[in-house]
């Protein structure tokens, strides 16, 4: 990546591309906020946008389309069987992900779906780098358990650890000797471990990781869904892949894998997701699923026209113009956090900032969800909406009981190419004032709670009124100010 140094000194990310579609934002004033979440159970996923200031719940099919993919949406070919649409994705999905057989799906947690339904057997054990939610969820409704192995670095927030995502090695091999290798199904990787702070592995790991699944004979399953971030970090933190182009990280990522599938909301920049694999055996073992839960095999309860973007951003993801917005306006926010003593995950990954929310909010215990109620407090007096990865996410055990996470976090996505500057210097500056005035927050307790992914539509109500002495103080300080 070619740096653009300022003359003035000062570390800018710049902006390699122009806006020319955009879209009015609504700053509500803060009683407006509270009202809005005392609609939306303080859970930060059931607000309307109408109130949301700026969108940092997710990169998840908010990465701003290129005019390529916008072009390509228009040329679809409408099909239920054999549409050219799908041919051109097919041939993308080789290009990029290296591999023959592609199977569509409408996003990754369907994938997620297939491969349990296909593998996943009451007694398995699927060994992980870390879990993602929806993942989890999937293997354990098909009766298996999901056991994590990472590094102990990868717990630690002020780190300058480059692969915070690598998988522990040694506790792999003591899994499968412990449980067996019939009974693990596969070993997931996940490529820029998301609920860790977006931390990626490095391709040394992962071809070690390679090494003993071949030893004892597992599949390996790559979920590719943030793999274009995890290159780009490769090429910079990884000394083999510094001349490396990132399509060239990609696939020897990629060829390391037996079965690798992905959100496309992510890795595209569009809608839609994938499997992808060069063993038939595998291919033939996941395609009669398609059908069944996704619609035919040459659109997988896909638009032809998301088809289309997703062939296009799938060549982008190969752009690092592209791909580096979002890490440099991490790094920007991390930077700018970090010197004002906000704790941050650190080094900055890709996918958003995480503020530690353990640390930041350490008077509220985690049976009173520290994340969750900074999410809350963030959004009140700020309109920037993140979104909770801490103990609220988790699911509660086989037993009922619940399970607290490893780490507290508010995670602000920063979607590809979506912000200003300028804006991101208001998430700093409100992030900051919230800090200075952390001891007013208070904690979260449910009042209802899905019994699956409860994150998503549970509703949780403050313990007391913390909110409005927030408000009261934001007033003194901003006066009428938005
Ligand atoms: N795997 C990873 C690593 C993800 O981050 C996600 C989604 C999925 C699988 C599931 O994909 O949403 O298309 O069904 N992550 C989003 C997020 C939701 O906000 O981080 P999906």
């Amino acid at each position: 990546m070619q740096e653009i140094k300022f003359y003035s000194g000062e570390n800018i990310p710049l902006e390699l591309h122009k806006v020319r579609v955009v879209q009015k934002l609504h700053l509500v004033p803060i009683e407006r906020r509270l009202e809005a979440l005392q609609e939306g159970g303080f859970n930060t996923f059931r607000l309307n946008t109408k109130d949301v200031f700026l969108d940092m719940l997710t990169d998840s099919g908010t990465n701003a389309m290129s005019d390529n993919q916008m072009a390509a949406m228009m040329q679809a070919d409408d099909a239920y069987a054999g549409s050219q649409s799908f041919y051109r994705l097919q041939e993308a999905v080789q290009d990029v992900l290296g591999k023959k057989y592609y199977l569509p799906v409408h996003q990754g947690r369907a994938a997620e779906n297939i491969i349990s339904n296909a593998y996943v057997r009451k007694g398995s054990v699927v060994p992980m780098n870390y879990h993602f939610t929806t993942a989890m969820a999937h293997i354990t409704q098909y009766g298996g358990k999901i056991v994590e192995l990472l590094y102990d670095e990868a717990y630690v927030i002020n780190s300058s650890h480059p692969f915070k995502g690598n998988m522990n090695l040694e506790k792999l091999e003591e899994v499968i000797k412990i449980h067996g290798p019939k009974n693990i199904p596969f070993i997931r990787m996940e490529a820029s471990t998301n609920l860790i702070g977006g931390q990626p592995f490095s391709v040394q790991n992962l071809r070690d990781v390679r090494a003993i699944a071949d030893k004892y004979n597992i599949r390996l399953v790559l979920d590719a869904s943030l793999i274009g971030e995890n290159a780009f970090l490769v090429k910079q933190r990884e000394d083999e892949f510094k001349e490396a182009s990132l399509g060239d990280i990609l696939k020897t990522m990629t060829d390391l894998a037996d079965l690798v599938y992905f959100s496309a909301r992510k890795l595209s920049s569009s809608r839609g997701g994938g499997m992808c694999t060069d063993s038939l055996e595998i291919y033939r073992e996941l395609e009669a699923l398609v059908p069944l839960f996704e619609g035919f095999l040459t659109y997988g309860g896909m638009s032809v026209r998301e088809m289309e973007a997703m062939t296009v951003g799938l060549y982008e993801t190969l752009d690092e113009s592209i791909i580096c917005q979002s890490p440099a306006y991490i790094k920007y926010l991390v930077d700018a956090l970090d010197a004002k003593g906000v704790p941050v995950i650190k080094p900055a990954g890709v996918l958003g900032v995480h503020l530690n929310a353990m640390e930041i909010c350490e008077h509220i215990s985690q049976k009173e969800y520290p994340a969750g109620s900074l999410a809350a407090a963030l959004f009140l007096i700020s309109g920037i909406r993140g979104m909770e990865r801490g103990s609220v996410s988790n699911q509660r055990d086989e037993y009922g009981n619940e399970t607290y996470a490893d780490m507290e976090l508010l995670r602000l996505a920063i979607p590809r190419r979506v912000f200003t500057l300028s804006q991101i210097k208001y998430v700093e500056d409100r992030v900051t004032w919230l800090y200075e005035n952390r001891k007013l927050i208070g904690g979260l307790r449910f009042y209802y709670e899905p019994p699956v992914l409860r994150f998503f539509m549970g509703g949780l109500e403050p313990v007391n009124d913390w909110p409005e002495q927030l408000v009261a103080k934001f007033k003194e300080d901003f006066g009428e100010s938005l």
